[in-house]
């Protein structure tokens, strides 16, 4: 490739890039966001996150209630004889919905300031709540 021809390649890019209407900026933005944002969750130091472990034995949730800070991550840990759930009351809580576990764990992480309120699916008197703040 001769350099006058390769000039004009990049010329060619160039004018292609910058006539390449509204929508490809945006899209590179918020692609960028989204890369940040899950960097910044999986760094620790840059925005303080903790874990919290809720034991599910003895059918029941213990602690049954904690309290967690906006972007906190809840871990049940199952360690009972039978099998339970982790399962969200009302639409606030909706996303907490976990398998049936023998023994596990799962976790759940909180965005949005709140009280949740959970109970066991196949035994609704094991109940427990997070509340975020
Ligand atoms: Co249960």
């Amino acid at each position: 490739m001769s350099p006058q021809i390769a000039a004009g390649f990049v010329l060619a890019a160039t004018l292609l890039l910058s006539g390449c209407g509204s929508g490809e900026p945006n899209k590179a933005a918020s692609t960028t966001a989204k890369t940040t944002s899950q960097a910044a969750s999986s760094t620790p130091g840059e925005k303080k996150t903790a874990a919290v472990t809720v034991g599910v034995q003895d059918m029941k949730f213990s602690p049954a209630e904690v309290t967690v800070k906006v972007g906190d991550t809840v871990t049940w840990k199952f360690k009972d004889s039978v099998p339970h759930t982790v399962q969200g009351i009302g639409d606030k809580a909706m996303g907490i919905n976990s398998p049936i576990f023998d023994k596990g764990e799962w976790s759940y992480t909180f965005f949005a300031p709140g009280t949740y309120r959970y109970l066991c699916s196949l035994h609704p008197q094991m109940r427990g709540t997070v509340t975020v703040e």
